[in-house]
């Protein structure tokens, strides 16, 4: 075939040649300016041109050149204005939005507003108190003979320490939320009926069974006759409405300096049906909670008469109840913030 109709044949397949996709222009631009491309077989072929018509045939082989990078221009341009108009096109409305990634409450969290729930149900109202606190409303108030060893380097973390002894001038972090019971009486006239849940600090070493902080819900009842027996039933109510109503209490004497007589209650175990497991050592038993009369010595310190009134109060820690409820041994992971840990209690409320 002669060379004129080779530039002609590729001429007319450049000119005829029509593109839909991107990958059918791809296709035409390897085919005609690609590094092997049939225009360039063209100036190959130019040396078998006698000399005379070399440049006429040059100008022919350069002009479809041209021709054809302008045609893949202009493909370039119609398919990739197209296509992003396709792009456009294929957005779909209907398409559910991407999803946001939800928190999820802190498993100590959770509990203490349940445990403040089933107080509200029985008319307890939640009141707080300051962490920084001053000797009378975490020790003396509360009966602490002046020595007591809770009040030791050993146990509380001292802000304010007097040299000559005056313990009124003490500040430290509160041991207990049984603070809070004080502030309460000293600003309200009985019948009181309060649950104070709060963050409590004592000076120890960090470990699985031991942590510096922790959380504790304070629980106060104050008005004319109470006695031990309505104690005793408020108790059982709480341990039913947390653990499920096959749960039993049992109260072992105990000793406080606020409340006399004073007991520790155990909750049957939730864990293996009081039939006996690791976690209550065989005995069926759970440890949940201190309680007891408050002691008269500490109305009167409050001003309130305890020959006319007296009143139950008990304190637990939200830990040891999360720690049942959902069977964490480990207290520090409560403080970790390890994702992992918070995202199982998703569907906790
Ligand atoms: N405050 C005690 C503690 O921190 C707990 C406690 C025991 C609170 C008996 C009370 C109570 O109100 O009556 O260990």
């Amino acid at each position: 075939m002669e060379l004129k109709e080779k530039i002609e044949e590729i001429k007319q397949e450049v000119e005829t040649f029509s593109a839909k996709s991107v990958d059918e222009v791809e296709a035409f631009r390897i085919k005609y300016l690609g590094s092997k491309n049939k225009i360039k077989d063209l100036y190959a072929e130019l040396k078998t041109v006698p000399n005379e018509l070399k440049k006429e045939f040059g100008q022919l082989i350069n002009g479809l050149k041209n021709q054809t990078q302008e045609k893949f221009d202009g493909f370039k341009d119609s398919i990739q204005g197209n296509d992003s108009k396709s792009n456009q096109k294929s957005i779909d409305l209907t398409r559910p939005a991407e999803q946001i990634a939800l928190g999820s409450r802190h498993p100590l969290a959770v509990v203490k507003n349940e445990i403040i729930e089933i107080f509200k149900r029985i008319g307890f109202v939640v009141s707080e108190g300051p962490e920084v606190e001053d000797d009378w409303h975490n020790f003396s108030a509360l009966n602490f003979p002046p020595e007591h060893p809770a009040r030791d380097m050993q146990d509380t973390f001292f802000i304010e320490t007097s040299d000559d002894g005056d313990r009124s001038k003490e500040m430290a972090l509160r041991t207990h939320t049984s603070s809070v019971q004080v502030r309460v009486m000293e600003n309200s006239e009985p019948p009181i009926r309060t649950i104070s849940p709060g963050r409590v600090y004592r000076n120890e070493a960090i470990s699985a069974r031991a942590h510096c902080f922790f959380h504790q819900v304070e629980g106060l009842y104050i008005d004319t006759d109470v006695s031990f027996a309505d104690l005793k039933q408020t108790l059982l109510y709480f341990a039913q409405e947390m653990f499920g109503e096959k749960a039993k209490i049992r109260l072992r004497p105990s000793y406080f300096p606020f409340t006399e007589p004073s007991a520790e209650v155990d909750v049957s175990c939730t864990i293996c049906n009081a039939k006996g497991c690791n976690v209550c050592k065989y005995t069926g038993w759970l440890e949940i909670l201190g309680c007891g009369m408050v002691d008269p010595n500490v109305l009167e310190a409050a001003n309130i008469d305890s020959k006319k009134f007296s009143g139950f109060a008990f304190g637990m820690g939200i830990e040891r109840i999360a720690q049942l409820k959902y069977r964490v041994g480990d207290l520090r992971l409560y403080s970790e913030n390890d994702i992992r840990f918070l995202n199982q209690f998703k569907s906790a409320h």
